[in-house]
């Protein structure tokens, strides 16, 4: 990796000193790196280390006039190929998760544009502590890559996660994130559908289910890495929307279809969307009422546009490759074959969604891929984005010849 440069953010724990072995290590492989540190960074690693085995100055403060006008932490932030935060603290990855910008470290992690590697170290009660885990879902979401933490013995004498990954994982997690990524989807246009619809009652409720989009939302993210060009249209979700990607934001059912038909023609169609099956027959003006004395209001139901189906059997437009989801209970084999014949799609990626499986809201998911031709594969439970970028590689092979 000769001559890429590594943006690297010391935080405030004991595996401080491991960054010193990484900056040696790095440099020998061609990489040149600037330093920033915490605060509580400096209680375990001395700018004056850092400084001398980098080779280059160590940026501490915010507010430094003469730093700021040398080289203002926005270009800083961007300068580099890759911002490695090493060791994330819990506190760093909470600043990082939640937008925080009150140190010159979290503040130029807000303002970078460039790909972050977090190598988290901590204690384990604080790695595992519900917090953390949202604060590092969060992250992943957002497209942070994470390297460690590893399981062992902590100085602070517990054992368990948050050892901080040695330099040599590090320096491999680096040397992956900068190897030029294949592109096998340049070219290809493609549209995603993710989240639940919300289906009015009246101004006030509505009709809708468990998605929580981290699927769909993934599997765009996926795409768009590949070289998709992606237009993802997704119900009410409380995600970021996907980087490099065009992100329409709908409610309804009858709205994701419009925005899909208006985004046709694309080569390759992914439903991941939970739609709504139904939707009240009359959504009320104003706010329904409890009235003393009356019964409970019917609720009449009218069914939905089957938009994987509309795209399925468009006459002019159906896209090359159009692909289901089918999340089930029960029997999910089953009615996943009858879902791809009754539905006219190329493929279906079948879920098992049974209380306590842990796919709805959750960050990994096991699927059965069902081609047309009848062929199954099983995949093994995988990250969210995994599944994404597992199914980018099938349809890049899918739609290999299709774009010349
Ligand atoms: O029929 P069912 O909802 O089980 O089918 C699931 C698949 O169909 C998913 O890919 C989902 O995105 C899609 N679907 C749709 N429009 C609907 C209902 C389902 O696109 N109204």
């Amino acid at each position: 990796m000769p001559g890429r440069r590594i943006l690297l953010v010391v935080g405030g724990g004991i595996a401080a000193y491991k960054c010193l072995e990484l900056i040696r290590r790095g440099r020998e492989r061609g990489l040149t790196f600037r330093c920033v540190t915490t605060r509580a960074a400096e209680q375990f690693v001395t700018p004056l280390a850092l400084e001398s085995l980098s080779g280059h100055r160590v940026w501490r403060d915010l507010f430094a006039l003469g730093e700021e006008a040398e080289m203002g932490h926005i270009r800083l932030s961007r300068d580099a190929d890759l911002v490695v935060v090493a060791p994330a603290t819990a506190d760093l990855l909470a600043k990082m998760a939640n937008g925080h910008a009150d140190d010159l470290a979290s503040t130029l992690l807000l303002a970078t544009d460039k790909p972050v590697l977090a190598a988290p170290a901590m204690n384990p009660r604080m790695w595992e502590h519900p917090a953390t885990r949202r604060n590092v879902a969060q992250l992943r979401t957002d497209g942070v890559a994470f390297v460690g933490p590893e399981p062992g013995e902590l100085a602070c004498g517990e054992q368990g996660f948050g050892r901080m990954a040695e330099p040599q994982a590090i320096l491999e997690a680096i040397e992956a994130l900068l190897a030029p990524r294949a592109k096998p989807l340049a070219g290809v246009r493609a549209l995603v559908t993710s989240g639940p619809t919300h289906e009015p009652i009246d101004p006030v409720r509505y009709l809708a289910n468990r998605s929580s989009g981290r699927q769909g939302h993934a599997i765009a993210a996926a795409l768009a890495e590949a070289g998709a060009e992606v237009e993802l249209v997704t119900g009410p979700v409380a995600l970021a929307d996907p980087p490099g990607v065009r992100t329409e934001h709908v409610e309804t059912a009858r709205e994701m279809l419009e925005r899909c038909l208006d985004a046709l023609p694309v080569d390759v169609a992914v439903c991941a969307a939970a739609v709504c099956d139904w939707r009240p027959a009359r959504t009320a003006a104003s706010k329904l009422k409890k009235e003393e004395g009356c019964p409970p209001p019917v609720l009449e139901l009218e069914e939905n546009p089957d938009i994987l189906r509309t795209l399925a059997t468009h006459p002019r437009s159906r896209p090359r490759l159009v692909i289901g989801f089918a999340a089930e209970t029960g029997d999910v084999l089953a009615m996943a074959r009858s879902k791809l014949a009754r539905k006219n799609c190329d493929w279906i990626l079948a879920n098992d969604v049974s209380p306590g499986s842990g796919v709805f809201g959750g960050e990994r998911n096991r699927i059965l891929w069902l081609r047309r031709d009848g062929t199954i594969e099983a995949w093994p439970e995988l990250d969210k984005l995994e599944v994404g970028r597992r199914l980018a590689k099938l349809i890049a092979e899918e739609l290999g010849g299709a774009r010349a």
